[in-house]
């Protein structure tokens, strides 16, 4: 009788991405504004102790095999290299992977690799220093770079990297990160940016599609669809000059992959969510503190994923976004 995160469409949630944090070190232009967010106060943010019993819950009685930590940026969380070690201490052990901005990766990629982290995304929009803090507005390409090279050198594999491509920002980087990421061995994936903002500026005509990040890379590269296997995966994956090399596109809005989701969430503060794009939300975290045994914690995420939409409504009519943004949310 321990029924995993099954929804009423037979999705089956058995990837969990959780934020450990809503703060961030860079002020991506798409995603908060310069002064930043009213963060969420700290007595609201689970504790380590909290945390690991959810994530015990999730792998023990619900059937997770993978936890990605997000955040905001899921560095800044106090204890980082120690929450990694006792989550893949958990049994059976998850895959655990970490998407980051990579400021202080550098430092830190060989202390989470031995502490049991197995693989890293790291989010680069551009290799250019003016792109980068035009787009951060923080002076950091350098570091970013460097973080990547150390998360290589730390065995996490494969290292993989997100760009978000801004109309009339850095469409014209597509080409060159993608030749960066064939010169390091990274593997790129570029996404359709989601109206997931703070400041809900989103609109379509700039959202940079799909079809014309592939028409972009095209006019270097010979792109042939991948023969593996796609899954559950965000990206749709593309043979660059007949492979091996591979470069992604994530298309959650003109091409959305709702239908083979195996996503749950869970924000900073013990919110679960079953989709990036609904406000229905549980409360874990006033179970715990109430007194709820393992079991009733583990139903009500049970009855929070059965709830789970089709899919997400971007297309659709009279769409509203939700109320939290993808930094309090974790991608
Ligand atoms: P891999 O397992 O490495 O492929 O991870 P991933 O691509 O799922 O994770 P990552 O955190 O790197 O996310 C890349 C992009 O995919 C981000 O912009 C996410 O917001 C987006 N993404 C991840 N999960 C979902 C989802 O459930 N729905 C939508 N629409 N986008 C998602
Ligand atoms: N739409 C698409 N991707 C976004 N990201 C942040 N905000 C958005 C958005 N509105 C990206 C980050 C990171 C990944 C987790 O999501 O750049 O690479
Ligand atoms: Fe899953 Fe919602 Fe993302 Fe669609 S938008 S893939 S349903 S989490």
């Amino acid at each position: 009788d321990n029924p995993a995160l099954i929804d009423t469409f037979g999705r089956v949630a058995t990837d969990l991405r959780v934020s450990l944090t809503d703060r961030c070190n860079l002020r991506c232009t798409y995603c908060m504004p310069a002064e930043g967010l009213p963060w969420l106060p700290g007595e609201d943010v689970l504790t380590d102790e909290e945390l690991l019993r959810l994530l015990r819950i999730a792998v023990e009685r619900l059937g997770v095999t993978d936890i990605r930590l997000t955040g905001g940026e899921p560095m800044l969380r106090p204890g980082l290299e120690d929450l990694v070690a006792e989550i893949t201490a958990l049994r059976p052990r998850p895959r655990l992977s970490m998407t980051t901005n990579g400021i202080g990766l550098a430092k830190r990629a060989a202390k989470l690799a031995a502490a049991g982290l197995d693989r890293i995304n790291v989010s680069l929009d551009t290799v250019d220093p003016e792109t980068f803090r035009a787009i951060t507005r923080r002076d950091r390409l350098s570091h970013v770079l460097a973080g990547l090279e150390a998360a290589r050198a730390a065995g996490l594999d494969p290292v993989k990297v997100n760009a978000v491509l801004l109309r009339g920002v850095n469409e014209h980087e597509a080409a060159p990160l993608l030749r960066f990421c064939l010169e390091h061995g990274y593997h790129l994936r570029f996404i359709e940016q989601m109206p997931l903002d703070a400041q809900h500026g989103w609109n379509r005509g700039d959202m940079v599609t799909a079809e014309e990040i592939l028409g972009l890379l095209r006019a270097e590269f010979e792109l042939t669809p991948s023969p593996s296997e796609r899954g559950g995966a965000p990206a749709e994956r593309w043979l660059v000059d007949g492979g091996p090399a591979e470069v992604g596109v994530i298309a959650s809005v003109t091409r959305p992959f709702c239908a083979a989701c195996e996503r749950t969430r869970l924000t900073a503060d013990g919110a679960v969510r079953s989709c990036l794009f609904s406000n229905a939300e549980t409360d874990l975290r006033g179970l715990l503190r109430g007194g709820a045994d393992d079991e009733a914690v583990a139903d009500a995420w049970r009855m929070t994923m059965w709830g789970k939409l089709a899919g997400h409504e971007i297309n659709d009519a009279g769409f509203a976004q939700p109320i939290r943004p993808m930094s309090a949310i974790g991608g």
